[in-house]
């Protein structure tokens, strides 16, 4: 066990912390495209539902986890559950890897279009030319996967840092930039002739479209957007003094995760309408339709470089985020260092990464139940790893942990009239709605 645990220096680089975990690709790359191809506005109340009625809860319950017990996942459940309950803990350990060399293939796209957006070399309202350098890249066998490399690189090279010198310190400049970004390209966005009708898309719900699918997206997307089920909240709140109002905390980084997801919204969709681009273009939404709507606008250049420079930060804290319960559970139960775990850990994702990244190129007729690497990865993190973790974390804050309101209290000293409904959501309303809306998906 280690001596004396890091915690974080302030509130406010806690909370950038955690805002920078939950913020990044998820918000700003799959969510328009998910609410795109979802129905719009129907998804949108879908997904805010799902984030108040037990997202919230879920996320609380986590973190709350990993401040009573000062640990990484599996030490966090090992010391306040026993028995069998630290496999919740591995499995998170686990979903960082699959997460991660997903991740940080698409962060890693995100790196060379700004570099693309600032020469000036995909600078063409061609959506068809645009799809065909962005498949011709990354169907590349070298290039992606070197981008990829340099941004795992970086994510070690700030948790090598620690938790106030390094993550801490490089969300508290990373994050406010990355406010006035999206703030400057909304307003843009907005401002544009003809706005309105993506508005309408983006905001009007369609319920023609609703599925058990959507209900399924939408529940992936929640926890993914908001980082639960892997123990990254555990471990962030692992360094947080018992001191902490941490529901407060957690709201507002739920709300600041929402209100990015709804902006990155508010500025892509207005500006796929007004240049008449196609909103379901899916996954290619950010990567195709985007730059041929920066060369539409005047000085669409610079709005480009400074799109993809707000992706590619968003991507970087949350990819921080990803590596650090890993890095934590062996620092702490292996007695490693520090740097030597981060090495080792950041090399393995890399190489994970790689039949990742040639899932778009060599490697896409290699499946495994119909799904290249890439898509299984995405598959497995994001439709059962997460939410798995999510309804275990429920069920043992609610059931197994007899301590959790009194800890939720700060041992009593926060007036909480609330708890009594927190907990109901974490023993009935999350468990099953995770399990039903799970079920009505694969049976359907
Ligand atoms: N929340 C991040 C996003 O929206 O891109 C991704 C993520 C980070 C998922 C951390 C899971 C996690 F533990």
């Amino acid at each position: 066990m280690t001596a004396a645990r890091e915690h974080w220096g302030s509130r406010f680089g806690f909370v950038m912390a955690a805002a920078g975990s939950a913020v990044g690709i998820g918000n700003i790359w799959r969510f328009p495209y998910t609410t795109g191809t979802n129905g719009g506005g129907a998804f949108l109340l879908i997904y805010l539902a799902i984030i108040i009625g037990f997202g919230l809860s879920v996320a609380i319950a986590e973190m709350l986890v990993g401040r009573a017990a000062q640990r990484n996942p599996v030490g966090a459940f090992r010391t306040l559950g026993g028995g069998a309950w630290p496999l919740v803990g591995y499995g998170g350990v686990l979903t960082g890897f699959v997460i991660l060399s997903f991740y940080i293939v698409v962060a890693g796209w995100t790196l060379a279009y700004v570099g693309f957006m600032a020469s000036g070399s995909i600078h063409t309202t061609d959506a068809g030319q645009l799809s065909q350098v962005f498949s011709g890249f990354v169907a590349d066998p070298v290039r992606p996967i070197l981008y990829s490399g340099v941004f795992m690189a970086l994510t070690a090279w700030i948790v090598v840092g620690g938790i106030a010198k390094g993550i801490e310190r490089w969300n508290k400049i990373l994050m406010p930039a990355l406010f006035v970004i999206l703030l400057a390209l909304v307003l843009r966005a907005v401002t544009l002739d003809g706005a309105a009708a993506g508005l309408g898309f983006f905001l009007k719900p369609d319920f023609s479209k609703v599925t058990a699918e959507t209900f399924y997206a939408a529940i992936a997307q929640a926890f993914f957007s908001l980082s639960i089920g892997m123990g990254t909240l555990l471990t962030y709140g692992s360094y947080l003094s018992r001191h902490e109002h941490l529901p407060k905390a957690t709201l507002t980084v739920a709300m600041v995760d929402t209100s990015v997801a709804v902006l990155a919204g508010l500025m892509i969709m207005p500006a796929v309408f007004a240049f008449g681009f196609d909103p379901s273009a899916g996954p290619g939404l950010t990567f195709v339709t985007l730059p041929a709507v920066f060369a539409s606008m005047p000085l669409g250049a610079l709005f480009g470089v400074l799109f993809f420079t707000l992706l590619a930060i968003a991507a970087l804290t949350s990819a921080v985020s990803i590596l650090e319960p890993m890095v934590c559970y062996f620092v702490d139960e292996h007695c490693m260092s520090r740097r030597k775990v981060v090495i080792v850990a950041a090399l393995v994702c890399f190489a994970l990464g790689i039949p990742a990244s040639l899932s778009f190129g060599i490697w896409s007729g290699v499946t495994i139940g119909g799904r290249n690497w890439f898509d299984l990865m995405d598959f497995l993190a994001n439709n059962l790893m997460l939410p798995l973790g999510g309804l275990f974390t429920a069920l043992f804050v609610g059931w197994a942990w007899k301590k959790a309101t009194h800890e939720l209290s700060n041992e009593g000293s926060l007036h909480l009239p609330w708890a009594p409904v927190w907990l109901f959501v974490l023993r009935f309303l999350a468990p099953l709605g995770i399990l039903w809306i799970m079920a009505s998906a694969l049976l359907a």
